[in-house]
């Protein structure tokens, strides 16, 4: 299948690994013509997927609210999906999401529920830091220059070299779907010996997704199009609700999740610390990097505790080609509770393993986050200083992909057969002694009264248009 590259926006077939600096641009829509404007003179100057630029990428994302400040209808806007409409912090999503106590919204930096400040989402990539400076100096003057958006809230972000390790130091971004189209096939399986490809449907309004169907795509009337900028929704469209006929605002757009995750290094460390040291109290760090590793599933290096359940192999720090129902069925190499085993169980949940991997890839979201703050230089001695992950992952559907992965398997206390616990690492754990099984024979052990390692800051689903509805929302 061939994608229309010219009308998609890069990142959502490439995580501009080429560019590792980053910044976010929360901004609000002060005045609807002002911004419209702005959008007309800029279209061009995002990024799409046709090219890879070497210096620096741009793209942009709306929220409902935006949508409605640049003059979207509510015809036209009831036909977005649910969550995006509702938005992340409402109190019926919360519950969904597990955003509860420390994380509820009304404690969040941005984007809770009583603020409506979040309408825009500029991305912001870069070669390195003077790039990024420069990059960022000219879309505020241009934004500033426009009269139509308040001051942004700036949101810095990078990714590390070698193994982008996020912050409590295990290599991340290695187990990701592919999008047919992309021609990233063979890159997968070059890097991770491993490539699950989806159809574009999966990540992309308006194309066929694993159903066989048109994903959902939001639409407006043809006579609401009337330069004919956007597509028609074809006669053999097939999602529930399609509407043949209609002018596809959607399509080769899809949704952008974001959530601001605040890690607490040094009390994620001090936990697994005290957790394994001697029974005279000494420290054993190899015991605690094998505990931290039980709760993620890979090691610091990346390597899959599936294929190295006794010690590292750092040989194997992309490797991804594994299953868990033929090495590790009852979890005693990578626990069943471990965050990768639940973000993404593969062939593990069912009697059928070929049936539950196919169940398991309904529920795939393309992971393009990157860490924010300054790394700690000793991980067992806080500084006091903020670090994180700014968590954005891309989606077509938010309640069968994002919202599902975060409630049915992060959250779900009774995951795979457990009982009373969630994901160590970014679950929703509950009050009294939170706990953690690692299974084992001849017994398997229990880790007892889990803190919370990670909090949410902030967070808001938007809208990552196409190109062409770019130009429609500029001409509204
Ligand atoms: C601060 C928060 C988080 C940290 C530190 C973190 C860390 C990691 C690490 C170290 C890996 C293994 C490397 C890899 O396979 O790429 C991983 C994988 C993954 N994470 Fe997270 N993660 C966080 C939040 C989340 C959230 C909120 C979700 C989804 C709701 C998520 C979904 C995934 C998925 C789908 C994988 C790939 C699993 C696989 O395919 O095997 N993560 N994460």
């Amino acid at each position: 299948m061939e994608l229309e590259r010219k009308d998609i926006q890069g990142l959502i077939v490439s995580s501009y690994k080429h560019l590792p600096c980053a910044a976010y641009l929360l901004l609000q829509v002060k005045d609807a013509t002002a911004a419209r404007a702005w959008l007309a003179r800029s279209v061009g100057d995002f990024t799409t997927a046709e090219t890879k630029h070497p210096h620096f990428s741009t793209n942009v994302a709306f929220t409902y609210n935006g949508l409605k400040k640049l003059g979207l209808n509510q015809e036209v806007l009831a036909t977005f999906s649910f969550p995006f409409q509702e938005g992340m912090a409402t109190e019926h999503r919360s519950r969904i999401l597990g955003d509860g106590n420390e994380n509820a919204p009304s404690n969040w930096e941005w984007g809770g529920a009583q603020d409506n400040l979040v309408d825009l989402l500029l991305l912001v990539y870069a070669r390195d830091e003077s790039v990024l400076k420069a990059q960022l100096e000219h879309w505020q003057q241009e934004l500033r220059g426009s009269g139509g958006f308040g001051e942004p809230r700036i949101l810095h972000a990078q990714r590390q070299p070698k193994n982008n390790p996020e912050h409590f130091g295990f290599h991340d971004g290695i187990g990701q779907p592919v999008m047919e189209g992309t021609g990233n096939k063979q890159r997968q399986l070059a890097r991770t010996h491993h490539a699950t490809e989806l159809p574009a449907g999966e990540f992309l309004l308006g194309h066929a997704n694993l159903y066989g169907a048109t994903s959902d795509t939001p639409v407006v009337r043809p006579e609401d199009d009337p330069q004919q900028l956007l597509t028609t929704v074809p006669d053999s469209a097939t999602a529930l609700g399609a509407r043949p006929g209609m002018h596809d605002l959607g399509r080769n757009g899809t949704y952008l999740v974001f959530r601001q995750l605040a890690q607490d290094v040094a009390k994620f460390w001090n936990f697994l610390d005290k957790a394994t040291c001697d029974p005279n109290g000494k420290s054993n760090p190899s015991a605690r990097d094998h505990l931290g590793a039980k709760f993620v599933g890979r090691r610091k290096s990346g390597a899959p505790l599936v294929l190295s359940p006794q010690q590292d192999d750092p040989r194997l720090d992309n490797e991804n080609n594994f299953s868990y129902i033929d090495k590790d069925p009852q979890g005693f190499a990578c626990p069943i509770g471990a965050h990768i085993r639940r973000s993404n169980p593969r062939d593990s949940l069912g009697p059928d393993p070929q049936a539950a991997l196919n169940t398991a890839n309904r529920h795939r979201i393309l992971r393009r986050g990157r860490s924010y703050g300054p790394r700690l230089t000793d991980p067992l001695v806080d500084d006091g200083k903020e670090r994180g992950l700014h968590f954005i992952c891309l989606n077509s559907d938010i309640e069968r992909q994002f919202e599902f992965v975060q409630q049915t398997w992060i959250n779900n206390p009774v995951f795979g057969g457990l009982y009373e616990e969630v994901d160590p690492l970014v679950g929703n754990l509950a009050k009294g002694d939170a706990l953690f099984t690692v299974q084992g024979e001849p017994l398997r052990a229990r880790v007892h009264n889990l803190s919370r390692f990670v909090i949410v800051k902030g967070g808001s689903y938007f809208f990552l248009p196409s190109i062409r509805t770019l130009g429609y929302l500029a001409n509204l």
